[in-house]
């Protein structure tokens, strides 16, 4: 698999000392509004955001159009490592390419949302996309978000957070995401919900699970701006210690 992350200049952070860019490691369940944080975490950092969630969307997407079932694992292994994959950081999305065709308007429909968690337990999928992941992070500055970043991506990131809220909440956030583009109602998202959870957790290769020295951030009373703000304000803090540690 050829990897590319196109870095566009108004997310670069040109002519900076390295010592001031740290990676910023972000996970959490489903639906706990991650991407959303982590992208104006970004802005406000001006570093690279990097959501892993939709390139797993994006190669279940593929395979689901290519009819390759899960259970198929080789032919899963074979697709992934013949695959060229991109992401492209916009101003308010990021579009993900796979052999040079968009695949994001696919990768957030419930047939993926359904079927993602099927797809991302298989072992090669899994080291495809974390090396991947980790050589967009070579350089420091990335905001990434995902499920096993601070304990198996990225698990020297600088800073560490693990957002959750109650499932009623998260299924309450996509309910109200959702709600224009496809007929499903808030009992089916939290059943949904919950279902995703498990695999998550329950699955063998890098499973959700909170890192020993991550930050817990429970969003359920919480606005974005409030969490956005917290986690700016622990980077700054690291930062800042750092400078004064040279
Ligand atoms: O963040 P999301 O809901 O878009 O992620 C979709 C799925 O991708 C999620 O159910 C599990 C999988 N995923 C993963 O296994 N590891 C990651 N780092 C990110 C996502």
């Amino acid at each position: 698999m050829k990897e590319c992350l196109r870095r566009n200049a108004p997310l670069d952070r040109q002519g900076t000392h390295t010592y001031d860019r740290i990676n910023v490691a972000i996970d959490g369940p489903a639906g706990a509004g991650k991407s959303t944080v982590a992208r104006l975490v970004a802005q406000k950092l001006s570093y690279i955001y990097v959501d892993t969630g939709a390139m797993y969307r994006a190669i279940t997407w593929y395979m689901i159009r290519e009819g390759i079932e899960p259970e198929d694992q080789n032919q899963v292994n074979q697709n992934v490592r013949d695959m060229v994959i991109e992401l492209i950081p916009e101003k308010d999305i990021q579009k993900v390419l796979i052999n040079g065709e968009d695949v994001t308007p696919h990768i957030r429909s419930l047939q993926v949302s359904g079927l993602v968690s099927q797809y991302s337990k298989i072992e090669g999928v899994r080291s495809r996309l974390s090396h991947l992941q980790r050589q967009m992070a070579l350089r420091k500055g990335v905001v990434m978000d995902g499920r096993d970043i601070g304990t198996t991506v990225l698990p020297d990131a600088e800073v560490k957070i693990f957002m959750t809220a109650s499932v009623e909440e998260r299924a309450l956030r996509r309910y109200k995401e959702l709600r224009d583009a496809e007929s499903v109602t808030l009992q089916q998202l939290e059943h949904d919900i919950a279902q995703r959870d498990r695999l998550d957790e329950g699955r063998e290769i890098s499973p959700l699970r909170r890192a020993e020295d991550a930050i817990l951030l429970d969003t359920t009373f919480m606005d974005i701006d409030q969490v956005v703000e917290t986690i700016v304000s622990h980077c700054r803090s690291h930062v800042d210690g750092e400078r004064n540690h040279l």
